[in-house]
């Protein structure tokens, strides 16, 4: 049913944000509405994708050394257009470009943008809940051009991360530092209205997201932790249930709304990504900062904090466990072979 008012739209509530910092010029509050801009227009197409000639690749390979589906394509350009002459930023990066993305000479402005356009690619063509994960940095010499440096930060110096969920509903979910605020896209009037403020992650809870047929692949530590989770023992909660969907936002946001922990751990299966698949500058450090607001935690599975992390390079990829942050506890003694 939909209702006569929903309150506040994410516009208002961004506002709001910005009046508690008298020093905030409104830059970030620019910045967040602008790419919101651009998520609508990506929510509209993947919403459309089966009826236009949007499904399926793209036909060439992006530096992550896979196929670029047309939707990342997509994606990519709404995202960086919309950007680039915003004023806002002074440098960007994509998990679809080898390279740093410069801005329109002129307009460059005090932040730097991380993105992964369409996270989970697998899953556009099945109509499987996909994402655009961002975050954003302060650029160091702001209103400069930027460069490289600027967008080496760690996770722990995020000014705001989020992403955006294209499920049942699109969701837009996102911190600044404040806690973590979901808003529900009504497409019929094209707003973001707030549906989840102030989301807390269960520190417990009875789901782990992985992906299973890796089993082959894992080191002893993995191994010996995921069959805990499926040992019988009614008191705690065992055996745990699985639900892998196969697109990080999808799975991060299932966990953060219900509980469960989600583990892409170091594997053999592939020796190009030998440490890790997932990627520290467009998805693991935004989605740490924002597991940490909402009471979460986000950890290698070699004892490093993701939001710790120093990046060496834009591309590099780490070890993600992140989730409910007593089930990530437990994860991170069974990692260091203390259980
Ligand atoms: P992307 O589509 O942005 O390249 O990311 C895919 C990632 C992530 O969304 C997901 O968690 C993971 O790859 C799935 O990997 P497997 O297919 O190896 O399980
Ligand atoms: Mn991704
Ligand atoms: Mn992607």
């Amino acid at each position: 049913m939909i209702k006569e008012s929903y309150g506040i739209t994410v516009s208002r509530h961004i506002l709001d944000s910005q009046r508690l910092h008298p020093e905030a010029t409104g830059d970030l509050s620019g910045l967040l509405s602008e790419l919101i801009v651009a998520a609508k227009t990506i929510s509209a197409e993947v919403n459309m994708a089966g009826l236009g000639d949007c499904l399926g690749q793209a036909g060439k390979t992006n530096i992550q050394g896979e196929k670029v589906q047309k939707l990342d394509e997509f994606a990519n350009n709404a995202i960086k257009r919309r950007m680039a002459a915003s004023g806002y930023v002074a440098i960007m990066t994509s998990e679809e470009e080898a390279d740093a993305i410069p801005v329109v000479a002129g307009q460059e402005g005090k932040y730097t943008l991380a993105f992964d356009p369409l996270d989970g690619s697998t899953n556009i063509d099945v109509n499987v809940s996909i994402g655009t994960i961002f975050s954003i940095h302060r650029a160091h010499n702001g209103g400069l051009p930027g460069g490289e440096v600027d967008l080496l930060q760690p996770g722990r110096q995020q000014v705001a991360a989020g992403y955006i969920i294209y499920g049942s509903s699109t969701m837009l979910v996102y911190t600044t530092g404040e806690g973590v605020h979901g808003f529900t896209l009504d497409p019929t009037v094209g707003e973001f209205y707030l549906s989840h403020p102030d989301i807390r992650m269960p520190a417990r809870s009875k789901y782990y997201s992985v992906n299973e047929g890796n089993t082959a692949y894992w080191h002893p530590e993995m191994h010996r932790y995921v069959s805990h989770l499926k040992e019988v023992d009614r008191p705690t909660g065992r055996p745990y249930s699985a639900r892998y969907i196969g697109s990080l936002v999808a799975d991060f946001h299932r966990n953060l709304i219900v509980g469960g922990i989600f583990l892409y751990p170091r594997d053999t299966k592939d020796t190009t990504k030998a440490g890790g698949k997932l990627r520290l500058l467009y998805e693991a450090s935004p989605l740490a900062f924002i597991a940490e607001q909402a009471g979460g935690r986000a950890i290698t599975d070699d004892g490093r904090e993701i939001m710790d992390i120093v990046p060496d390079s834009l591309h590099q990829r780490v070890p993600l466990i992140i989730g409910s942050k007593l089930e990530v506890d437990l994860a991170a003694e069974y990692f260091a072979g203390k259980s």
